[in-house]
């Protein structure tokens, strides 16, 4: 039996365990339930005389520590291995694209239109979106209750007293330009990108807060030739060089004369092929309004316009309903 043990030992030690297949037969060998060499020991125990029970039944359980031992070095090695050179990673795969946000189609656009005017010599501005009645309306020669007012569709805050300046939430952007000429002498050349507020009904090209970029230019000789062509030029710059635009005249209290541009929106599905889509109002600076702020409306003229950055995305991407912009929708905003 002394005999045997050694033997068994030798064996266990010197078993070559290099695949799978090679260490399973020999956890069966060994441990195996019904022909397990170990196994077979271990049942011999009862049968051994009293004496010499303890020592067989120590000698049985070292050999299946040792076989034990083998067993999970071997495993270990072998998982080791396959991380190493086997096929359990595949280099060919391609690998996980990194979640990486983009910019709001908004932002983009907004940033387009600032490189653009840059480009032109137009330096940016800011000014504030809660804002009080005279920048808002008086001073850009809106006269008091004079329904032009109700152009713009007003959210007012409310005032501790009511013999207070009203406060609001500007309805455009051109409050800036008042705000910009108290603060600076001609030549002045601004963009005014910011948010605005309108209590408007809703719909596919209106939503009651939106984004406009103001612009102003005010020198000795601007002349409605230098907007039109700046506009012109500008349209050829963010929609491609067969843009085509239309100037139109329209009215605002500030500026004299005015105009509104229209874009012509191609849409396939529309009987007439497309339709035109007003982006901005704009026209040459009225002479009240620059003597308003202590401009001398002799010497100076000038020209500003107001467009819409959601109008222009809309166009840009082919986005047909405002609202998409809003809602923040992660399928939309994945596709810029
Ligand atoms: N503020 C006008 C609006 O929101 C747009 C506008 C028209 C701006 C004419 C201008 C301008 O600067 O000259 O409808």
């Amino acid at each position: 039996m002394e005999h045997r043990f050694d033997e068994l030992e030798q064996a266990i030690k010197t078993a070559v365990l290099d695949t799978a297949e090679a260490v399973e037969r020999f956890r069966i060998q060994y441990l195996g339930q019904k022909q397990g060499q170990i196994k077979r020991l271990m049942k011999q125990i009862k049968d051994i005389p009293p004496e010499g029970r303890k020592t067989f039944g120590l000698k049985v359980n070292a050999l299946k520590e040792c076989v034990e031992g083998r067993l999970t070095e071997a495993k270990e090695h072998l998982g080791s291995q396959r991380t190493a050179d086997g096929p359990a990673i595949d280099l060919t795969l391609p690998g996980r694209r990194p979640l990486a946000g983009s910019l709001h189609p908004l932002t983009q656009t907004r940033r387009e239109i600032e490189r653009i005017f840059g480009q032109y010599g137009f330096t940016v501005e800011e000014g504030p979106e809660i804002e009080d009645d005279w920048h808002n309306f008086t001073a850009l020669n809106f006269p008091p209750d004079h329904p032009a007012r109700d152009m713009q569709d007003t959210f007012f805050l409310e005032t501790p007293s009511p013999d207070q300046e009203k406060v609001l939430l500007r309805t455009h952007t051109s409050p800036v330009q008042v705000r910009v000429m108290k603060e600076q002498p001609p030549p002045i050349r601004v963009i005014v990108p910011g948010r605005v507020y309108r209590n408007e009904s809703i719909s596919y090209k209106s939503y009651c807060l939106f984004h406009q970029v103001e612009g102003l230019y005010v020198d000795e000789g601007v002349s409605l030739a230098d907007l039109k062509q700046v506009l012109h030029a500008f349209a050829r710059a963010i929609f491609g060089e067969d843009v085509q635009m239309r100037f139109r005249p329209s009215f605002f209290p500030f500026t004299e004369p005015s105009a509104e541009v229209d874009i012509w929106w191609p849409l396939p599905d529309h009987p007439e092929g497309g339709r035109w889509m007003e982006i901005l109002g704009c026209g040459m600076v009225d002479p009240n309004v620059l003597d308003n702020v202590g401009i001398d409306s002799e010497r100076y003229t000038g020209y500003a316009f107001g467009m819409g950055i959601e109008r222009i995305a809309m166009l840009r991407y082919g986005i047909s309903d405002i609202r998409t912009l809003y809602e923040n929708d992660i399928r939309f905003l994945d596709q810029f």
